[in-house]
């Protein structure tokens, strides 16, 4: 569903990102794993489109978005959850919800559309405190809010750029939960976490990236060990030797 080819990209005229290739299928949830400077933001921010791909390809459906500017990529399928959140802080919850609404996309066949009412059964923040100004919330309901978004915009493929930095403990694992659903309803994920852990429990596989390149694709018993055995997070994520 969606495939990146060789890709280069990065800020301005300086490449962080070299030769990345990956793909995520439908259904499927994916991570991707590296340690600080990897590349892990850079390469997400290159599928959202807010960094310019200086070589390669990235296509959604088998359609080429490379050139794509960011807002037309929802309309591909790709929503993505960035490190700030884009909220209107000063619009409501409800506000800023019924704006993705109108944004959302029309859906492939044999998808279900995410509904007012299924937004607000995973999030009830949602019906609860829909009035309030999103200003006024904490990040962890900020985060509620902002994944609510993204899934209004009716997407195949959700990406989520650790979506638990800075939050409490019970945040994390409210949010772990929605993920967990979305998942099993058959969205597909693509996670950039740094807790292996949280990791290993959300997805199939993952990437492992190092110096802006993909040096490791991990899966299966491996993939679902690797939080577990500490030989294998250090020879993959550093601070041991290289593998
Ligand atoms: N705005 C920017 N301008 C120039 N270089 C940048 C910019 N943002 C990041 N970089 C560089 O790109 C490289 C990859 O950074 P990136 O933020 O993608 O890593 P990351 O894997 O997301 O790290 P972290 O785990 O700390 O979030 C780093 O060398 C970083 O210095
Ligand atoms: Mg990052």
């Amino acid at each position: 569903m969606l495939q990146i080819a060789s890709l280069v990209s990065g800020y301005d005229a300086l490449a962080v990102l070299h030769d990345v290739s990956l793909h995520v299928k439908e259904s499927e949830a994916v991570a991707i794993i590296g340690a600080n400077g990897a590349g892990k933001t850079s390469l997400v921010r290159a599928i959202a489109g807010l960094n310019r791909a200086m070589r390669g390809a990235i296509a959604m459906h088998g359609a080429d978005m490379t050139h794509l500017p960011a807002h037309a990529r929802p309309a591909h399928g790709i929503a993505s959850l960035l490190e700030n959140r884009r909220l209107f802080g000063e619009f409501t919850i409800e506000e800023n919800l019924r704006l993705a609404e109108t944004a959302g996309r029309k859906l492939r066949p044999g998808r279900t559309k995410f509904e007012w009412n299924d937004v607000c059964d995973l999030f009830p923040i949602v019906r609860e405190r829909g009035a309030t100004r999103v200003e006024l919330l904490s990040g962890g309901q900020q985060q509620m809010v902002a994944v609510a978004r993204c899934l209004l915009l009716q997407p195949d493929l959700l990406i989520l750029d650790e979506p638990s930095t800075g939050l409490a403990p019970k945040v994390v694992k409210d949010i772990l939960e929605v993920l967990g659903a979305l998942r099993d309803r058959g969205m597909a994920i693509l996670l950039v976490e740094q807790n292996v852990g949280i990791a290993a429990s959300l997805t199939e596989r993952a990437y492992v990236m190092s110096l802006g390149r993909i040096v490791h694709e991990v899966a299966g018993e491996e993939w679902r060990n690797f939080g577990t055995d500490e030989r294998l997070a250090k020879a993959y994520l550093g601070g041991g030797r290289e593998p």
